[in-house]
Parts: C-alpha cells; sequence; structure tokens
C-alpha cells in the first residue's frame, strides 16, 4: 500500500506516472510502455485529451462504431455509436435495416423544458415568504438577465420560477424551482449560472425585506443546481407494421413472433427485475451515441431511470401494441442533450460524429438516440424471443475469446469459419484453438 501523497496535481505528467510506478507496479517498464503506447503521436491533440481532465495519465480508448441505414421520418442516418460491447452496433445495423425495410421510424419531440432549482431554508411565516417572492420575482429575471441576454436573443431562455413549499418534507425548506430552454445546448453551465444568481438575488433581497423579522432575513441557501431530472424534456420514437409485414428471414411466422414480442414487453412493463435488463438493453444503444456526440451519459442515465420509476415501479421505458392486425412498438424517454458547447466542438471525433448526422439540432439528436434505444431493444427482444439472446451474442463475441488466446490472422480466418457453423463457447472455442495448434 503506498503512503498518501499532497500536491499529486501539480506533479508533471511523467512524475504522476513514475510515482504509480514505484507504488503499485512490480514490472515497472512494462506498465510504463503501456501507459505511453496510448499516448497519441500529435502532441497538439494529446495535449487537448491532457487538459479535459486532472491527472491525465494516458488515453483509454473506446471502439467508434457506426451503424447505416437508419430511416428516420424519412430521412436516412449513419449513426456514430462508441462503446465495447460486441454485439451492440452489429444489433442496431440490424434492426434498422430490419426497419428501414418497413417504413423507417417515426419520430417526435413531445418537451424541451429543462430545470433547476435553489434548495434553501426559511425560518418564518412561509406565507410572508410567498407575498416576498412575488415581489421579487420580477428582480430575479432581470438580475439574470446578463447571463440569460444571449439565449433570449436566439429564442431561449428562463421560462419560469416557481416558489415551492417543501417544510412537509424537511422543517424550513423551501425550493425555487426554475424551468428553462436551452434550445441546442445541453445548458447546464447555463442553468447553474442563473441558479446561483437567483440564490444571490433571493439573499440579498430578503436581508432588506421590512416585513420580514431578523429570522426570516437570514435565508439560508443550502445549494443551486440543475435538476438531470428532466420529464418535460421528452422524445417519442415508435415503429409499427401489418403483423403479416413482419415475416422475414429469422420470423416466419408473423401473429406468433409479435403475440410473444408483446409478452416480453407487458413482463418487463410489470416486473422490475426484468425492466432494470430490458432497460439496460435500450441503453446499449442510448448510450453509445450519447457517448459518440459528446453528451452526458451519467446525466441521461440518472434522468431516464428516475423515468421509468415515475409510477412508483420502476417499469420498461419501451411499449408494444397489437390492434387491428397492426404491430406497433413504441419508446418514451426524457432526453436533456446538446449539440454546441461542452465536449462538442472540443472532441475531434465528436465534432465527426455530429458532421456524420449532418449537424443536428439538440431536437434532431433526441429523435436519433430514441431510435437508437428503440432499435437496440427490437434488436435484444427479438434474439431473446426466439433464438436466445447467446447464439448472436457469442458470434460477437468470438473475436475476443479469439483475441485472448492471441490467435494469429491464419488462427482467426479458419475459426471463424468453422463457428460459423457450430455453437460458440468459451470451451468450444479453446477446443478448437488447441485442435487447430496441434
Ligand atoms: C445485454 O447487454 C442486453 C440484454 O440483456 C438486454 C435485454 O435483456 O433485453 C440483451
Amino acid at each position: 500500500m503506498s503512503n498518501a501523497i499532497s500536491g499529486f496535481s501539480k506533479l508533471s505528467k511523467s512524475e504522476k506516472i513514475d510515482w504509480l510506478l514505484n507504488n503499485y507496479f512490480s514490472n515497472k517498464e512494462e506498465a510504463r510502455l503501456l501507459v505511453t503506447r496510448y499516448w497519441n503521436s500529435d502532441e497538439v491533440l494529446q495535449k487537448l485529451h491532457d487538459e479535459f481532465i486532472e491527472n491525465t495519465i494516458t488515453n483509454f480508448y473506446l471502439p467508434f462504431g457506426v451503424s447505416p441505414n437508419f430511416l428516420i421520418n424519412d430521412k436516412l442516418y449513419t449513426v456514430p455509436m462508441a462503446i465495447e460491447e460486441s454485439s451492440v452496433v452489429a444489433a442496431a445495423s440490424k434492426s434498422a435495416k430490419f426497419w428501414y425495410d418497413r417504413g423507417g421510424f417515426k419520430t417526435k419531440v413531445i418537451s424541451t423544458e429543462k430545470i433547476g432549482q435553489v434548495h434553501f431554508i426559511f425560518k418564518g411565516d412561509s406565507t410572508k415568504l410567498e407575498t416576498f417572492f412575488n415581489t421579487v420575482k420580477s428582480k430575479l429575471f432581470t438580475d439574470a438577465s446578463h447571463i440569460t441576454k444571449n439565449m433570449e436573443k436566439r429564442g431561449g431562455g428562463i421560462l419560469d420560477i416557481e416558489l415551492k413549499n417543501k417544510s412537509r418534507d424537511i422543517p424550513n425548506y423551501f425550493q425555487l424551482h426554475a424551468t428553462f430552454e436551452t434550445l441546442d445546448a445541453m445548458g447546464a453551465n447555463f442553468i447553474n449560472s442563473c441558479l446561483e444568481q437567483f440564490a444571490s438575488t433571493l439573499k440579498e433581497e430578503a436581508l432588506n425585506y421590512t416585513d420580514f423579522n431578523a429570522d426570516e432575513r437570514n435565508i439560508a441557501i443550502v445549494m443551486s443546481i440543475l435538476s438531470n431530472y428532466v420529464p418535460n424534456c421528452l422524445v417519442r420514437a415508435e415503429v409499427s407494421c401489418p403483423i403479416n409485414d413482419l415475416k422475414s428471414k429469422d420470423i416466419l411466422d408473423p401473429q406468433w413472433f409479435a403475440e410473444k414480442f408483446k409478452q416480453a414487453i407487458t413482463i418487463a412493463e410489470v416486473e422490475p427485475y426484468r425492466a432494470v435488463t430490458h432497460n439496460k438493453g435500450i441503453m446499449n444503444g442510448i448510450d453509445a451515441v450519447i457517448l459518440a456526440t459528446g453528451n452526458d451519459f451519467r446525466a441521461v442515465e440518472a434522468g431516464v431511470h428516475a423515468y421509468a420509476s415515475r409510477n412508483g415501479s420502476y417499469s420498461s421505458l419501451t411499449h408494444c401494441s397489437i390492434d387491428d392486425g397492426v404491430f406497433k412498438f413504441w419508446i418514451e424517454i426524457p432526453l436533456a442533450l446538446g449539440t454546441v458547447g461542452g465536449l462538442t466542438s472540443l472532441h475531434p471525433l465528436v465534432k465527426f460524429a455530429l458532421d456524420l448526422l449532418e449537424k443536428p439540432s439538440a431536437k434532431e439528436l433526441m429523435q436519433i438516440v430514441a431510435v437508437a434505444g428503440l432499435a437496440q431493444n427490437f434488436a435484444a427482444i427479438k434474439s431473446l424471443t426466439t433464438t436466445g439472446i447467446q447464439q448472436g451474442h457469442m458470434k460477437m463475441h468470438l473475436m475476443n475469446i479469439l483475441n485472448q488466446f492471441e490467435a494469429t490472422a491464419h488462427e482467426k480466418a479458419k475459426l471463424i469459419e468453422y463457428f460459423k457453423t457450430n455453437v460458440v463457447t468459451h470451451g468450444a472455442v479453446a477446443d478448437a484453438i488447441n485442435q487447430l495448434r496441434n
């Protein structure tokens, strides 16, 4: 175990690496080689990445793949995806092509409202606080105008600020609950700056408010921060077709398939253990596009899962209906995304991803991301209810297993051919590779 270190962030990159090697690695040279091998030879690019966070020692690669043939509202997209899980891009591409042949995805942005809160403690008469709030409300807007000016010019800004009495939950606890339109920006910095300004105006105005007594004048701000729960920043994506049109190479009996598919969705709607895995599969598609386009997947994950629990029990994000011989499958999710600001203009591959999507607005990106989630879920449920998930999954995982055994290009070619007609398991690959080598 190493001793605690102070001033680590002030060390140079090579001093940091030396400290790590001296404290944690027996084979120092091997570890050093590994870390430095992942540096980019383009120093400008490397510096850019070094400066994204503190204490960068190297880069951590993820595959950046693309999934073509996504027909969304009659426009064709090739969707960028950054993800390590073998089968995700293949599954997305398969679903995209399946629905391309059946009219594609239809999507709609339902709402785009973001939320932020100033949490504070007020000890006193809540009706006096309400009167005070109504008196200072317009000043909350005007004091923030230096922050909102440019956003307002483009048609966004603060939508409303409400006072919420939360003292039934925690004694003396109140909130300013504000709503925002941040257009093509995810808006975290904009919202947080507005909120901190609201907090300072609120505190200052209370100090000078003559109707308050001494306790009431002393509003204590606890914190000011946006909420990643955005149930009014919603997008819907849908696919539908006559049941008979589901017929394909893998769906020989479309009526049977549609009903079994719907059963699987209904199970995820009512059974939380299944719903979590079901939604995890949806997030495979969503996170991959979120990451490739430089958005904050932790924010999206937190908000989406809260939304999945909004009725008091964790439930499926997708739904399915069969009416009058028509199969319909849809998703409705909250997504606070940006296509300007943040990483979008900084990370060269994010810029590439957005160019590939033909520079979408945040609203357009919401629709693409929702479709990626729906497509991913369609592929997963289709496999789960027909062949089982492992057949396709292990086929895609074969290359990982071959790489674990350090298979040569020749061995890979032979074994990929062999496993076209044999079941892939870790043991079966080990046996096959040993046989080949002997
Ligand atoms: C694996 O990453 C995702 C699945 O488990 C999703 C699901 O079960 O629906 C296949």
